[in-house]
């Protein structure tokens, strides 16, 4: 389950602020909600899911916000929004798959909190998302080629940002919660035994 990134049993080089912050990144699907809630509450943190913020503060759902305002509009309010949940302290944040296209994005993110990347295969990805209607950029008539381009697109700005790359998908939401946690507890305090086995292992 647990992909690792080298050096990243190493302390992070992160501020306390940071510390203190879980940022959950990573495709449409990955379960960045679903996981982020449940290491919420296993942590003691406050779980902030950006789009649902930004649903609730506006009113309106993500894909009313692409109709009216475009992706280009969608983009400035998410990172408004991620700003202010950059802002706060002790939570855990599930972010918008998209986020991460923005330079100014990904070092917010990097600078608010430890970034965790849910990464997910295609198939598995598309099977969690076989009855979305919601997802305005999956409105296309090939999903399969519509998420594959995004994950051409994107999975070097994930990689890119990621303290912790995490295989999503084939475990139990309580699984993959109580493993990052427990790997998250390693890595700020370092044993010199623990070995995660890396991408070139
Ligand atoms: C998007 C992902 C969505 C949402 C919006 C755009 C994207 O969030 O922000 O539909 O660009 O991948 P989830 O990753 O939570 O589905």
């Amino acid at each position: 389950m647990l992909v690792g990134k080298p050096g990243a049993m190493n302390r992070l080089n992160k501020s306390d602020h940071a510390m203190q912050n879980l940022i959950l990144i990573g495709p449409m699907g990955s379960g960045k909600s679903t996981i982020g809630k449940r290491l919420a509450a296993r942590m003691g943190k406050r779980f902030f899911d950006c789009d649902r913020q930004l649903e609730q503060h506006l009113n309106v759902d993500v894909s009313t916000i692409f109709d009216i305002e475009g992706e280009q509009g969608f983009r400035q309010r998410e990172h408004e929004m991620l700003k202010s949940l950059c802002a706060l302290s002790n939570v855990v944040i599930a972010t918008g798959g998209g986020c991460v296209l923005r330079d100014d994005n990904r070092s917010m993110l990097q600078e608010a909190g430890v970034v965790i990347y849910l990464r997910i295969s295609l198939d598995r990805q598309l099977s969690r998302l076989s009855r979305d209607k919601t997802r305005p950029l999956l409105q296309a008539a090939n999903r399969r080629a519509r998420l594959q381009q995004l994950a051409t697109e994107r999975e070097p700005l994930y990689a890119g940002i990621a303290d912790l790359v995490v295989e999503s998908g084939a475990h139990s939401v309580a699984k993959m919660a109580a493993t990052v946690h427990t790997l998250l507890q390693q890595m700020l305090t370092p044993a010199p035994t623990t070995h995660v086995q890396g991408p070139h292992d």
